[in-house]
């Protein structure tokens, strides 16, 4: 399981109203005590925070709000002393303007760094270079009044994009990731790694025939040319070659392609790429049963043979799983989630089921939402502190915290969840206890079986243990339907509390929002 961090918003300890490296440290038991085996931190490097971390001004260095490079290696020791690792979020695409590589590049046209991104003269009628929009609105193109040309930017303008057909640039990235495998860090979560190299001659991307206003601009087009691109497959397996050398270690790719295309992040076995195409269709999928089925068949079937897979649940871009699909299913969402085959990912704060948090139009701080506002696309409602406990600020912070808490903080928060054997942190604890017990759950096979109207069940079985889930994604009763010749042997465990078991025959029932997973041993 590997847990995400955003740094800004897990536990401040230097009362600034922000989280840092410091806070995380004081987390560590929490963190360990919960069953994980690896942390993501979102980005901790310099940067002005236009987009909070996504915009590094310096890969090598740690943001002084977080702390510095000494605290981090206290972090990294902390953390591998509790058996656990740490994944950094490397930002390949881009840096932040304030970064003195882009600083030198827009100096002028003759600048050595001037090719390390990716400037263009305008179009014949003095407009951008080609009809690209960035993913946060608006044109991808900046002008640059000083040197003359248009900037290439897929994010904000103060996100140039880099330019990897550099090769320059691309010894300049290489030694970034030296710089932190050689500190012990155990891999990456590579940020939008299909975007990080466009087409030769940056040709226009065509039009979206399927675009409504409600859609994001960026809709507008097919971004054919500007993502997905061979040469981006071969930087890839550069990566991944890297990593290999120094063993042990994980790289994980940011992908949002189709099936076919995303399993192609995989690689082939003699040109590996990432172990891990990030899978963000349990986000993206609607919440029922036939159509769940449908794409996590699909998904399994679109993996190469020696692709392992993953899954996430949430993220600091998604909106909160609780808030798209209640509390109570919830709770079915995170059996899915720890029992499907696969590395999952799961994000702060959903173990406690932090719901819809609403962000007053004066505390909105999301750039993304900011450009382009009334589509419902915020970020800040899923980036909200921790609510550790009820005290002040909810001993996330001393002091009023970048962003507001949770309405429900004082009594949804870690503290009263950890002491309520029916809360949905105790089962998450409880599921990623059965995952290390487990290893039907850990690297077992997965197989689809028959189920009832609205219930999702499958099998995973290894080394002749054989365990069946089955979750009911409707507020009825359902029948539970037992593979031929099979009973229940043993119920490891129920969304809903042990106390409401009496109430129903637990091999024949499942009771409304109810998930189960039950080992099953075969009728004499
Ligand atoms: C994906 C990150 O998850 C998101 O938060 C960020 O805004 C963009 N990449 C740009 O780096
Ligand atoms: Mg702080």
């Amino acid at each position: 399981m590997i847990y995400q961090i955003y740094p800004r918003s897990f536990q401040d300890s230097d009362a600034d109203g922000v989280g840092d490296l410091a806070g995380i440290e004081l987390r560590l038991d929490y963190l360990a005590g919960l069953g994980i085996d690896a942390i993501w931190l979102s980005p901790i490097y310099p940067s002005p925070m236009a987009d909070f971390g996504y915009d590094v001004a310096d890969f090598c260095g740690i943001d002084a709000m977080f702390g510095d490079l000494a605290g981090f290696d206290r972090l990294l020791a902390a953390v591998h002393n509790r058996g656990l690792r740490l994944l950094l979020d490397f930002v390949p695409n881009h840096s932040s303007d304030q970064h003195p590589w882009f600083v030198e590049s827009r100096g002028s046209r003759d600048n050595p760094k001037r090719d390390w991104y990716i400037w263009r003269d305008p179009a014949p009628d003095g407009g951008p270079p080609n009809n690209w929009i960035s993913d946060f609105g608006g044109s991808s193109w900046e002008w640059d009044e000083t040197t003359g040309q248009y900037y290439l930017h897929a994010f904000l303008a103060s996100q140039p994009d880099l330019n990897w057909r550099k090769p320059e640039l691309r010894e300049a990235m290489v030694t970034v990731l030296r710089f932190w495998l050689d500190r012990g860090v155990d891999g990456f979560r590579i940020d939008v790694l299909w975007h990080i190299i466009k087409a030769e001659g940056l040709p226009d991307n065509p039009i979206n025939t399927h675009w409504t206003p409600d859609c994001t601009q960026r809709d507008r087009l097919v971004q054919v040319y500007s993502t997905d691109q061979p040469e981006a497959h071969a930087i890839s397996a550069e990566f991944r070659a890297l990593a290999d050398r120094y063993g042990d270690r994980v790289l994980i790719g940011e992908i949002c392609l189709p099936n076919d295309r995303h399993a192609r992040w995989y690689g082939t076995p003699d040109r590996l790429q990432v172990h891990l195409p990030f899978n963000f269709q349990l986000i993206e999928n609607a919440w029922d049963a036939a159509s769940l089925r449908r794409m996590i068949a699909a998904y399994e079937a679109s993996l190469p043979a020696f692709g392992w897979p993953n899954w996430v649940i949430g993220s600091h871009d998604a909106p909160r799983i609780a808030a798209r699909i209640g509390e109570t299913q919830a709770r079915v969402a995170a059996m899915l989630l720890l029992t499907l085959r696969g590395t999952p990912t799961m994000y702060q704060g959903d173990e406690i089921g932090i719901g819809e948090v609403k962000i007053s139009p004066d505390r909105v701080r999301d750039p993304q939402d900011l450009r382009q506002p009334g589509l419902g696309i915020g970020r800040d409602r899923s980036r909200t502190p921790i609510p550790w406990n009820a005290s002040a600020y909810a001993g996330f912070s001393t002091v009023e915290p970048w962003l507001p808490l949770n309405e429900d903080w004082r009594e949804r928060n870690f503290e009263i969840q950890d002491r309520d054997s029916n809360s949905l942190l105790s089962l998450y604890r409880s599921l990623l206890a059965l995952r290390r017990s487990h290893d039907a759950l850990a690297i077992g096979d997965f197989k689809l079986v028959d189920a009832a109207e609205d219930v999702l069940a499958y099998q995973r079985r290894h080394a002749g243990e054989c365990l069946l889930i089955a979750l009911n994604l409707s507020d009825a009763m359902r029948t539970l339907m037992l593979p031929t010749d099979t009973c229940v042997e043993e119920v490891l465990a129920s969304t809903l509390p042990p106390s409401t078991w009496a109430l129903r025959p637990l091999d024949a029932a499942l009771a409304p929002n109810e998930g189960l997973l039950l080992r099953l041993k075969e009728k004499h």
